[in-house]
């Protein structure tokens, strides 16, 4: 049977992904595409429904991202939200221009129709968020508008005959109180979609495949304890058992103890029936960055000698049919594969492919999956939850959270000191509410004195951030009692350190990160 597709149009705005993720949430399957992506392919795909975003241009611009109006004569229903509902209106002959007033923010817009097929079950009076410099001021011939504003007498229309719809504010973001509601109609009731598609379905139909493409064949796996390789490897080890190798590279610059976790999970005493090969790289990776200081460097030598190490451990198994990676859908969309928008974070992946393993094709279980799915199957395929639900952790390790020069001594005072702060962040029961915490080491050095002696020991800086995206970032509010009692366990339990102190900068300008 083929499964039910909404695509989502991607004209450059911020909140693409989140219009996917909402319509995955009605058990709708969705998938992101570039404005750019021709009439055929979309008619080939035969989607339920299109719904186009938002962007950061103004529509009646000469160069701004726009499609031909055949887009709306496929007879396939479309939602255009903000920049997508002004880009159907000029399209299809209404007025946009700049308004008087930009709305921005919590704005209450007042439902005009009430039986619209979008607005079923929703208040009069809703709470919506807008984030807009042009309005429309005419509806294209045969529109009728469906809601307004104090500021903004356009703020809905529709076309109900041709199942197209216009929205000006942002039904996918959450301060938008009803505006899942508003998706959900629009998926369900507008483009008739079953809403069948569900999660548990993911894991059961991926081992099928993956025991069908892989056949009797040879898998290799770069497994490095995150959740998405996790999870990538767990999926095959389910399809093809002992035809599947993973290699965790250990180098040295990993959390606390947490190259045992992933022994303990994958390893041989573990649940799973795969080989798996631990390489303990810790001296090798502390020897070439022994002196270096600059941090762009420090990420090169670890990048570089992640791969040589794993190249090396590949070639011992020799050639392999696949190599499995576990990219998951928002890399496929930053990476220029899917949508627009350009939030790339490629600095920010350890390498790359190594170029000497040899392999015949790379496969991708996760590359259709949001993170919280991600999560969602690695639950389901029972791993444990303190690997499912890590927070991010960079590839370079601790080489990003040591400032200068690292060494084996300064690794272990950040690892013992980030256990600390970690532990007590969830005896707090803060663990579920900020979005990433960690210990980082200062370079700094100075004066102290422990008991009658005088110390002269280094600073450790603790990071703790809320962030929606990770590319802004605001200091988390810890209670004072909380931070007090990390600070005397570090200072009374880590060696080698007499300061601890709590990094209030936000990002911009500083990174989340510390090197
Ligand atoms: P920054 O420090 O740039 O970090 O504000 C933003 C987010 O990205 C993570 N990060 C990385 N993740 N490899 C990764 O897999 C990396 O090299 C890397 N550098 C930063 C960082 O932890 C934060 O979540």
């Amino acid at each position: 049977m083929k499964r039910e597709l909404v695509i989502v149009l991607d004209f450059g705005g911020q909140y693409n992904q989140l219009v996917a993720r909402r319509v995955r949430e009605c058990n709708v399957y969705c998938e992101i595409y570039s404005y750019k992506t021709d009439l055929d392919k979309i008619r080939a795909m035969q989607p339920k429904g299109i719904i186009l975003t938002g962007g950061p241009n103004s529509c009646y611009e000469a160069d701004s991202p726009t499609y031909s109006a055949e887009l709306f004569k496929l007879g396939i229903p479309v939602l255009g939200l903000c920049y997508g509902a002004q880009l159907m209106q000029h399209v299809l002959g209404g007025k946009v221009a700049r308004a008087d007033v930009r709305e921005y923010g919590k704005t209450e817009v007042l439902i005009d129709k009430r039986d619209s097929r979008i607005f079923t079950g929703v208040s009069e009076k809703t709470i919506c968020w807008m984030s807009h410099f042009d309005s429309i001021f005419e509806t294209a011939p045969g529109f009728e508008i469906t809601a307004h504003t104090a500021d903004c007498p356009v703020a809905a229309a529709e076309n109900e005959a041709e199942k197209l719809y216009a929205i000006q504010f942002h039904p996918e973001v959450l301060h938008t109180q009803e505006g899942t509601k508003m998706l959900a109609n629009f998926v369900l009731n507008v483009c008739g979609c079953a809403g069948d598609w569900r999660m548990d379905s993911f894991v059961e139909e991926t081992v099928k495949r993956m025991r069908e493409k892989v056949g009797d064949g040879k898998v290799l796996c770069a497994l490095s304890g995150g959740v998405d390789s996790s999870v990538a490897a767990v999926l095959l080890s389910k399809a093809v058992g002992e035809q599947l190798t993973c290699v965790f590279v250990d180098h040295g610059l990993l959390r606390k103890d947490e190259g045992d976790e992933v022994e303990a999970v994958f390893g041989p005493k573990g649940p799973y029936h795969l080989n798996f090969i631990r390489v303990n790289a810790q001296e090798r990776f502390y020897n070439k960055l022994a002196g270096v200081s600059e941090p762009e460097k420090k990420r090169t030598i670890i990048g570089e000698e992640f791969i040589r190490v794993f190249e090396e451990e590949a070639k011992k198994i020799g050639a392999v049919d696949f190599f499995v990676q576990g990219t998951i859908y928002p890399d496929v969309v930053e990476s220029g594969q899917g949508g627009e928008s350009s939030v790339i974070k490629s600095h920010h992946n350890v390498g790359g492919l190594p170029e000497h393993v040899d392999f015949k094709e790379i496969i991708e279980p996760l590359r259709d999956l949001f993170k919280d799915e991600v999560r969602k199957a690695g639950l389901e395929l029972g791993i444990p939850d303190y690997l499912v639900f890590r927070q991010p952790f960079p590839g370079p390790g601790l080489g990003i959270r040591i400032i200068g020069e690292i060494t084996s001594e300064k690794v272990r005072i950040v690892q013992e000191a980030d256990a600390i702060y970690r532990e007590e962040i969830a005896n707090a029961g803060l663990a579920g509410s900020i979005g990433q915490y960690f210990a980082a080491l200062t370079n700094m050095q100075s004066v102290g004195v422990m008991g009658d002696e005088r110390t002269y020991d280094y600073a450790v800086a603790l990071r703790a951030v809320n962030t929606i995206d990770f590319m802004t970032a605001e200091a988390a509010e810890i209670p004072y009692e909380v931070l007090k009692k990390v600070m005397s366990r570090i200072i009374n339990e880590v060696k080698g350190v007499n300061r601890v102190m709590y990094d209030l900068t936000s990002k911009p300008p500083g990174t989340i990160e510390f090197e």
